[in-house]
């Protein structure tokens, strides 16, 4: 099985009900062999639209505060989702979605095999990292489980609704870069 085979299963995925609703499954995208991976909650209408990830207003913004610690999906991270298919009208994902939903997260970790993984937002950290994650307290923090370090970052959305919550989210990225040099052997 590689991540070509796994996408093509996962875009046939009926497995809950959001299949009923989505125009595309967003199945997740960037390098195959990077040591760091994104992951976000769900797609929202943008990404429903064109099948990719974090391409709307927050996926611009989020794609330019990478750039300012030298990460790009096309080079050196990937990026995916807790859910594949768009709730509608974005509500958060249910927990009986979340859970039809994981395993096509979890063999995505053991294709690419991440040294970290940044959670963007509470739902992706409290499915990743611990259930009752508190994400204005525990952003930028870094936990190890199974040797994978995971780390939260504000969603994007978040910093768009509330800008002055950019400032700790950079001093985060500085501090992933730092983690970045000191875990990873080719992603700088
Ligand atoms: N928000 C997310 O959580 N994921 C996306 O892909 C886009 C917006
Ligand atoms: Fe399948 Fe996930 Fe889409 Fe549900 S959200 S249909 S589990 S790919």
């Amino acid at each position: 099985m590689d991540l070509s085979e796994l996408r093509e299963q996962c875009l046939d995925c009926h497995a809950c009900g959001l299949c009923e609703t989505r125009t595309n499954v967003v199945f997740g995208e960037g390098a195959e062999n990077a040591e760091v991976m994104f992951v976000g909650e769900g797609p929202g209408e943008n990404e429903d639209l064109t099948g990719k990830p974090f391409v709307g207003r927050g996926g611009k913004l989020l794609g330019d505060m990478l750039s300012l610690v030298d990460l790009y999906r096309e080079k050196n991270f990937y990026i995916a989702n807790i859910v594949k298919c768009r709730p509608p009208k974005n509500r958060d994902p249910l927990p009986t979605e979340r859970e039809a939903c994981i395993g096509w997260l979890r063999q995505q970790i053991e294709l690419v095999k991440p040294r970290i993984i940044v959670c963007l937002g509470r739902i992706a950290a409290a499915v990743l990292i611990k259930e009752d994650f508190k994400i204005t307290k525990e952003h930028g923090m870094i936990f190890e489980k199974d040797g994978i370090k995971y780390m939260a970052l504000y969603h994007p959305a978040a910093l768009l609704r509330d800008p002055g919550r950019k400032p700790e989210t950079f001093v985060d990225l500085k501090n992933l870069q730092k983690l970045i040099k000191e875990t990873c052997d080719h992603t700088y």
